[in-house]
């Protein structure tokens, strides 16, 4: 009688086990695994062997193989299991730093932070002056009708004033003509307006805003700059209240040694008119090549409300009147930080702009 195959099988898969068990690493493992369960192993030469058996054990034998080859299978994963689990421990301590006291530390690099433009700041300071001497901010379009820009503004097509304010034209085909704002004075004309519709005159009102002219930039000029107007509209308004609102302004903002006066000058919508000049701020009045030796800076036009401007609008020249003012916010800047050259406000070479954060 011959014994069958499988006499020894308890042995074997004992024998498998410890031999399991006594894998000590990974690579030990993969080395061994084709002896254990794969094509080299003793239970693959049993499962030929059952080939000359009867049927009936046939089945019986392959049955009793399968199940040793689960149990060899899953004590294999768990040691796999096992083995990598140490491994990755290993790995770990190995890669600790031992320092004895010093302290790891990382340097953190802050994110760069962007700050407003020198202008934008300068619009907000110039607002609260005016606004700390009772004065409302109020904003207009910079894309005006040739009436606001110009024929409200007692400046009628055709005039030669027109010169002094050329701009960009837009010819939409519209019955009016449109234009980029040369001045922040059209924004006078919006607020009289309203005031006049919603009967709530008087007006008090500073309008900061980006203008456009059809200018060549120079060391002092700007094709697209900034400019506040301001515009009083009360009973028994005087030139000196227009002068007394410009030196307050003038010596709040550049502070105490730096005076205002106003020269005669000529504007269509204000009569008498004036142009508004500040102490130079590079020599402090002593004069220089900046002020051409005359110790005084052209800041920006003012005058009276022309009565014309005011019937443009509807406003009683006889109970009302007013003064209006308008200066280049660019130039405070400039002025006030002494900037050689305008153009550097516009340019974002970073290593101007953030010397003003
Ligand atoms: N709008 C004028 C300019 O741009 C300045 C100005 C404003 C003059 C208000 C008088 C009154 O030059």
């Amino acid at each position: 009688m011959t014994s069958s195959p499988l006499a020894n099988l308890g042995a074997q898969k004992a024998e498998l086990l410890s031999l399991i068990a006594s894998l000590s690493t990974l690579d030990g493992l993969r080395e061994a695994e084709p002896t254990i369960i794969g094509k080299r192993s003793i239970l693959t030469a049993l499962q030929k062997s059952l080939g000359s058996l009867e049927p009936e054990a046939r089945r019986e034998g392959g049955a009793l193989l399968q199940e040793v080859r689960r149990d060899v299978e899953t004590a294999l994963a768990e040691r796999r299991a096992a083995l990598s689990l140490a491994a990755r421990a290993e790995s770990l301590e190995a890669d600790r730093l031992d320092l004895g006291d010093v302290v790891v530390s990382a340097v953190l690099v802050p994110a760069s932070q962007g700050h407003p433009n020198l202008v934008a700041t300068t619009q907000r300071e110039l607002e609260d002056v005016f606004v700390g001497m009772g004065f409302t901010v109020a904003d207009g379009p910079e894309v005006e009708s040739d009436w606001y820009n110009f024929e409200a503004l007692n400046i009628p097509p055709a005039h030669p004033a027109r010169g002094l304010w050329d701009t960009f034209y837009v010819d939409l085909g519209e019955p009016e003509t449109v234009v980029l704002r040369t001045h922040t004075s059209p924004t006078q004309i919006h607020l009289m307006e309203a005031a006049v519709a919603q009967k709530s005159l008087p007006l008090h009102s500073v309008m900061p805003g980006r203008c456009y002219r059809r200018d060549t930039p120079d060391s002092s000029h700007l094709a697209t700059f900034h400019q506040i107007e301001g515009l009083v509209v009360d009973r028994g308004i005087t030139f000196a209240d227009l002068a007394g609102v410009i030196e307050t302004f003038t010596r709040a903002y550049f502070g105490a040694d730096i005076a205002s006066r106003l020269r005669p000058g000529f504007f269509p919508f204000t009569e008498p008119s004036a142009e508004f000049e500040i102490t130079c701020t590079i020599c402090r009045g002593d004069g220089c090549r900046t002020c051409s030796q005359t110790g005084w800076l052209e800041l920006g036009g003012s005058g009276m409300l022309d009565p014309a401007v005011l019937e443009a609008v509807g406003i009683d020249g006889v109970e009302w009147s007013g003064f209006a003012f308008g200066f280049g916010i660019d130039r405070c800047a400039q002025m006030r930080h002494q900037i050689g050259d305008m153009r550097a406000l516009i340019e974002n070479d970073v290593r101007f702009l953030r010397q003003f954060t």
